[in-house]
């Protein structure tokens, strides 16, 4: 028997075709687009391509889309400056700091100094803290991880009560992967690079998410019979057999998972899409906000 594929690329579409029939009511009731700025620093090839994809799909959804670029020696004045000014812009609706930042700012001060009401990557030390406390809601929810639970909850996959693993604790992905499952009664162990008999905390899941960033590590072996893989990771590698030179794959070894899971979301195809779809929608709940027409 093979898994239920999660398809991420359809999934993601119906979110952004639903996100621009808001943008065009919004319009329509004679409120300005939705706006989402992005804050670039440096030369980053993969930031430039994903703040690249993040504009164009701006423009498709009908919203506006302002983009900065500082050189990557910029002060962490000059940086929070320009945060500043975007806080006070108000076509601007969502902020956007791309990450990683250059190694000598200061992140966390950079993205405390983002208005929480534009915060659309919920990476705020408010929406953070009120992500991990019981009875309390951020604003906004960190977009990748939103993503796997919006492809989790469509796939009818069950949270109460379910073993989830959650492998890796980054800031952006896992620990608020973690904190969501949490929040939906799920019994959460997130694993690490210490982790001990990491393909034995890993059978243990009902619910597997993969973001640890290492090529094809989760095995069959690693997979309890019809559990729910989510796959974060992606990775490009060079292959001359391949018309580009290279192929994707992420954290999971697609193939062999595959005979095993109940659901699986590959990569690629899968949460990539979803990632940019949730920060659309954040973007129009930022407006929605700014506008008082939802209550926060
Ligand atoms: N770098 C990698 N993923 C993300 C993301 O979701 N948001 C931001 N701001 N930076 C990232």
């Amino acid at each position: 028997m093979t898994a239920k594929l999660i398809d991420g690329t359809a999934i993601a579409k119906e979110v952004r075709e639903a996100v621009g029939a808001e943008v065009a009511a919004l319009v329509a009731a004679g409120y300005p687009p939705p706006g989402l700025a992005t804050v670039l620093v440096g030369e980053n090839p993969a930031s430039e391509v994903y703040v690249g994809m993040k504009q164009r799909m701006c423009k498709k959804l009908g919203m506006e889309s302002f983009s900065y670029t500082l050189p990557v020696d910029a002060s962490q004045e000059e940086v929070e400056g320009l945060v500043k000014e975007l806080n006070d812009n108000p076509a601007v609706n969502g902020i956007l700091v791309q990450l990683p930042l250059p190694k000598h700012l200061d992140e966390e001060a950079v993205l405390r100094t983002i208005s929480v009401e534009k915060d659309i990557d919920g990476f705020h030390p408010i929406n953070i803290g009120r992500l991990a406390q019981k009875g309390r809601e951020p604003l906004f929810v960190p977009c990748t991880p939103d993503g796997c639970m919006y492809l989790l909850e469509h796939s009818g996959v069950e949270f109460n009560g379910a073993n989830a693993v959650v492998l890796g604790r980054s800031n952006i992905v896992g620990m608020p992967a973690a904190l969501l499952l949490v929040k939906r009664n799920a019994t959460v162990t997130i694993c690490h690079s210490r982790t001990k008999n990491l393909p034995e905390v890993c059978r243990q899941a009902d619910i597997l998410i993969a973001a640890v960033g290492q090529v094809e590590i989760v095995k069959k072996d690693w997979v309890k019979p019809g559990a729910a893989v989510i796959d974060v990771g992606t990775h490009r590698i060079d292959d001359d057999t391949k018309e580009k030179g290279y192929y994707l794959t992420g954290d999971v070894a697609f193939d062999e998972v595959n005979e095993v899971a109940g659901w699986i979301s590959p990569s690629p195809g899968g949460v990539g899409p979803m990632t940019i779809a949730m920060l659309m929608r954040n973007t129009v709940r930022a407006a929605k906000i700014a506008h008082g027409l939802i209550e926060v």
